[in-house]
């Protein structure tokens, strides 16, 4: 057992969890918490090496099993080597996606069973679960349509109906871990959501 807390924020695309997680990284230093905040892929040197080769539009050829590796092998070397020592030493890690964008994305978008996903990342990530989940939702197909515009890297590149599935999933994931998930409308201002996420978090230390 670890002795941090462990929060990571998800989502679809463009729901504006990256805001989110800096204004809640902000507010948790000023009340002296010792935070650490990460994102995937990435998040250190070899998974930002990894990142690039996930996110290259040209890549088109990659095989969704070899998809799932890159984004766990991103993920394994995140959790030893800054995730599960900051954990040990008792800080605050918040990171801007984990598990569950694995489960959404390749389990629900790409149809991969999710027994199989939850296996690899169990064994991945030493196990190391997240403590609370806060899943920014948009209640509307409106962001989501404005989200995959962009299409700028190659997950962007995908359909909406992909990206509604994953959304979707999402919500699947709140329901089937429900003690450590919390959903929130990412409709609204940037300071409405900031809000709302302090609202969840005050109940969740307090
Ligand atoms: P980002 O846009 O939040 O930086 O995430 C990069 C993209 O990678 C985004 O489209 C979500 C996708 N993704 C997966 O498909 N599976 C995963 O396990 C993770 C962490 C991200």
């Amino acid at each position: 057992m670890h002795r941090g807390t462990f929060i990571t924020l998800e989502g679809a695309e463009g729901c504006g969890k990256t805001t989110q997680i800096d204004l809640l990284a902000g507010y948790l230093r000023n009340k002296n918490f010792n935070v650490l905040v990460t994102r995937e892929p990435g998040g250190t040197r070899i998974g930002d090496e990894v990142r690039n080769i996930l996110l290259n539009p040209e890549l088109k050829e990659m095989n969704y099993r070899t998809e799932v590796l890159l984004y766990t092998a991103s993920r394994a070397q995140l959790v030893s080597e800054i995730i599960a020592p900051a954990l040990e030493e008792g800080k605050m890690v918040l990171s801007d996606r984990y598990i569950d964008s694995t489960f959404a994305y390749q389990g629900f978008g790409r149809g991969l069973p999710l027994s199989k996903l939850i296996d690899i990342n169990r064994w991945a990530t030493q196990d190391i679960n997240p403590d609370l989940t806060i899943l920014l939702y948009f209640p509307t197909e409106d962001g989501l349509k404005r989200a995959t515009v962009k299409k700028t890297d190659r997950m962007e590149q995908e359909d909406i109906e992909f990206h509604r599935r994953v959304q979707d999933g999402f919500l699947n994931l709140a329901q089937l871990y429900p003690d450590r998930y919390q959903v929130i409308d990412a409709a609204g201002s940037e300071e409405e959501v900031h809000k709302k996420i302090l609202k969840v978090l005050e109940e969740f230390l307090w």
